[in-house]
């Protein structure tokens, strides 16, 4: 098995983030060094990690984590902020499906099924994001149409969005909106584009599965069903 495949089915990360940590040097081979492109008897052969042994999980975990707003999706975080990861409680080593900005709240998905997360996060496959997003004042049905089509940013198009008004009173404005990319910071700078700044961005939505009512801080395991909605696309 080549060795970033087998590091990403331990779930130590995705496959492209597995070469990085074999370029880095911290991977080894029976105490060899190992290098890119490096091939591994998974059953004989006994691959470290920082001198901690990698070995393939018995039993997968899916967990879903509503995330506060104020924590980091990593998990050292180089500023010393908190981490999802002093939120979840796993005696296996857990990986984040893609990330929310540190300010954003909501849907996360966790799991040591290194398989699942680059599936889930694959840009081919599409997996619908659903953000609840509520700014400061009304918004015209012209900036609507402007998200929908794709914003331009430094005179580059953005993809295109669903975005749905859900309600506004006095002083903000909700609406829903959905997009298929996953690129840094997307729905802020969406917003950004048309003048609006974001109060509040949170993640309802990944695919088939909803956050529901999960307290803020907590997770709770995915169901069979809801795992398995992600690989009907294979
Ligand atoms: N878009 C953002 O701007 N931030 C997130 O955290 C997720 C999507």
């Amino acid at each position: 098995m080549r060795l970033n495949k087998f590091l990403c089915s331990c779930g130590v990360a995705s496959r492209r983030k597995c070469d990085e940590i074999i370029s880095s040097g911290r991977v080894f081979i029976n105490g060899q060094i190992a290098q890119i492109g490096s091939s591994i008897n998974e059953k004989k052969d006994i691959v470290t990690l920082d001198g901690n042994k990698i070995s393939l999980p018995n039993e997968f975990v899916y967990l879903k984590l509503n995330k506060p707003k104020g924590y980091a999706c990593t998990r050292n975080d180089e500023k010393g902020r908190k981490t999802i990861f002093d939120l979840v409680q796993s005696d296996v080593r857990l990986i984040n499906v893609g990330r929310l900005d540190y300010d954003t709240e909501g849907l996360i998905l966790l799991t040591n099924d290194g398989d699942f997360a680059n599936l889930v996060i694959h840009p081919k496959f599409h997996f619908e994001k659903e953000y609840y997003v509520t700014i400061e004042g009304q918004i015209k049905e012209s900036e609507l149409a402007v998200l929908r089509n794709g914003v331009v940013e430094n005179g580059v198009r953005m993809p295109k969005a669903k975005v749905k008004f859900l309600s506004s009173d006095d002083k903000f404005t909700k609406l829903s909106v959905t997009i298929t990319e996953g690129q840094n910071h997307q729905v802020r700078r969406m917003f950004d584009c048309i003048g609006k700044s974001i109060k509040l961005l949170k993640r309802v939505r990944i695919g088939q599965v909803h956050l529901g009512g999960i307290p803020r801080g907590k997770t709770k395991p995915m169901t069979a069903e809801e795992i398995n909605s992600f690989r009907e696309v294979l």
